[in-house]
């Protein structure tokens, strides 16, 4: 077993939890739910710590990656301001995640920052919030511009 599937493999608890399959019943972009945008984002994150080769610390790249969105709300919802969700989700995702699975604080590092440069103080300070960031951004737009 190669060292991404180990990491997988250690915290398959998280992805098959009640809690995380609940990201199920939202959707993210167009008929991508919330789950599977967070995979999409779990493997770009992968692709691109492989690609650059930065060694990144595959348990940090993964859950924050996997977690990023774990804010368990539908954000398209009438009452929910749009505007206002991209600046409170990574917030609430990382209490989220805070909650349910313990996470540690480079967890919450790359949660609390992936949406830079929205949350414009919130900047990406370590290698694996900094994958995330981008490979979020790039996720989003296949996902929004996928038929
Ligand atoms: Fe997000
Ligand atoms: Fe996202």
């Amino acid at each position: 077993m190669n060292d991404i599937n180990k990491t997988l493999y250690k915290n398959r608890h998280i992805f098959k939890s009640e809690q995380a399959k609940k990201m199920k019943e939202f959707v993210q972009h167009n008929n991508v739910n919330t789950y599977r945008h967070c995979f999409n984002v779990v493997r770009v994150s992968l692709k691109i710590n492989e690609f650059l080769k930065l060694n990144s610390n595959l348990d940090t790249l993964v859950l924050g990656a996997f977690l990023h969105d774990f804010y368990l709300y539908d954000w398209h919802d009438k009452d929910m301001c749009k505007k206002l969700h991209g600046f409170v989700h990574p917030k609430i995702a990382a209490d989220n995640s805070e909650k349910f699975f313990n996470i540690n604080e480079d967890v919450k590092t790359v949660i609390i920052r992936h949406m830079w440069p929205l949350t414009i103080t919130k900047i990406p300070n370590t290698k694996e919030a900094i994958v995330v960031c981008i490979a979020d951004k790039i996720c989003s737009l296949m996902e929004v511009f996928s038929v």
